[in-house]
């Protein structure tokens, strides 16, 4: 969350249950290197206390208009000049309602209306009752207020605090983090459609075994991640591993290396840009059994023959697509030794333009890695960083590689 370091936002809480997650939202902000004012309803300090704001924040909480603390006795406007964003979680319905109609007679909705409207954007978390949410006066003043310019986070679906079931959550703590890490990174990749390979592949000897590899995926789903942040619509093709779907992703999962081809190779008819880091395992058993193999208390062992599995990266590489230049090809090499030569040859190989090289066993499972990029002309080094981090490095590197092949 290093893109929220140093920005600071007021976090404004209007009235409803959800105000309880608000707290751990802003021990979350902290801890990111954001910092906080917090500015609380009349009705929000009805479910949690300003101390306890005042507390995790640091600040003392703002709640009135006519707060005296100020000089000029204009806090909706010195809070609101202050602000990178003005942040309303919850935002219940009647506060969103306020908001559609300009409201101004409590400072909340006053700063709201108060703050440069250019400058300082206005995000939106609600929180509500389903029937509430559903309402279409409800809906209307949502409408109203993104044709505003406010950014509407959406919201969850599942139990309520009312005992009913269905949308109208807020967004947990940790979803709220992602969308404004994405609200703030730079959309360098708006537009683009890219696929993406992850994770190992699994190969079955019969119905309860196989062959597989340590590849965690995490480099894959932080590129993911990072891409979808940077306003790029993603699709991530991932074999078996145990990582929750970015925020905003579409994941599909597929276990075989041919069952990734397929996927990919109907998936890439429409994608943009494709990355493939997932450890395809090179071979798979020429034949999977039916049934479980049994051990016949002989001593006698299997014999198990291979064949190869088709190269998903250099296959879609070839395509029509990405020979026209409609499609952008990165490939990934996990070597452990003579990184610079295995890598640039393995561009070659597999015929993309640019190759990410890592050293296999300072990366598998890791949540750091360090990277080098080699295309026709050279290479460059990515200096070890954490996965998310290097993960944006990388898009933003392609991003500009795209723009200098389309000549913009
Ligand atoms: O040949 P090698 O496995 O080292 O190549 C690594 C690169 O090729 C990675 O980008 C990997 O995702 C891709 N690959 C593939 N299909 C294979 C083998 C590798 O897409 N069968």
């Amino acid at each position: 969350m290093q893109i929220l370091a140093g920005k600071h936002l007021v976090l404004g809480l209007s009235g409803g249950i959800a105000c309880y997650k608000s707290a751990e939202l802003v021990r979350l902000l902290a801890k990111a290197g954001a910092s906080v004012q917090v500015v609380m309803t009349e009705a929000a300090e009805q479910f949690i206390t300003p101390v306890t704001m005042q507390a995790l924040s640091g600040r003392a909480v703002y709640g009135s208009q006519w707060d005296a603390r100020e000089a000029n006795n204009m806090a909706h406007i010195n809070l609101s000049r202050e602000a990178d964003a003005v942040l309303i979680a919850p935002c219940s319905a009647d506060f969103l309602a306020r908001l559609a109609q300009g409201r101004c007679d409590e400072l909340l909705s006053l700063l709201c209306l108060a703050r440069p409207i250019e400058r300082v954007p206005l995000l939106l978390a609600p929180a509500m009752n389903r029937e509430m949410w559903a309402h279409p006066a409800t809906q209307r003043n949502l409408a109203q207020v993104a044709r505003d310019g406010a950014a509407v986070l959406g919201v969850g679906c599942g139990e309520q605090a009312c005992g009913e079931t269905g949308d109208g959550r807020m967004l947990e703590p940790a979803e709220i983090m992602e969308e404004l890490a994405a609200f703030f990174t730079p959309k360098l990749l708006a537009g683009e459609q890219v696929l993406i390979t992850a994770g190992p592949t699994f190969e079955a000897i019969d119905p309860v075994r196989g062959i597989t590899n340590l590849s965690s995926g995490k480099m894959g789903f932080a590129i993911a991640r990072a891409a979808r942040q940077a306003g790029a619509e993603v699709t991530l093709v991932s074999g078996p591993v145990h990582l929750p779907t970015p925020r905003g992703v579409r994941r599909i999962p597929v276990d075989s290396a041919r069952k990734m081809l397929e996927t990919v190779t109907s998936q890439a008819q429409k994608a943009s840009i494709f990355i493939a880091t997932a450890a395809v395992a090179d071979w798979r058993p020429a034949s999977s059994a039916e049934h479980k193999i049994k051990k016949d208390g002989s001593g006698q062992v299997p014999t198990l023959a291979f064949v190869e599995n088709p190269d998903i990266l250099a296959s879609v590489a070839a395509s029509a697509r990405a020979q026209s230049g409609q499609l952008y090809c990165v490939g990934f090499a996990a070597e452990s030794e003579n990184l610079l030569e295995h890598a640039a040859a393995k561009r070659a190989r597999k015929g993309v333009p640019l190759l990410v090289g890592n050293i296999g066993p300072d990366t598998f499972g890791q949540d750091d890695n360090a990277l080098l990029l080699v295309d026709a002309g050279g290479h460059r080094e990515l200096p070890r960083a954490s996965k998310i981090e290097l993960a944006r490095q990388l898009v933003a590197d392609i991003a500009a590689r795209l723009r200098h092949t389309r000549g913009a």
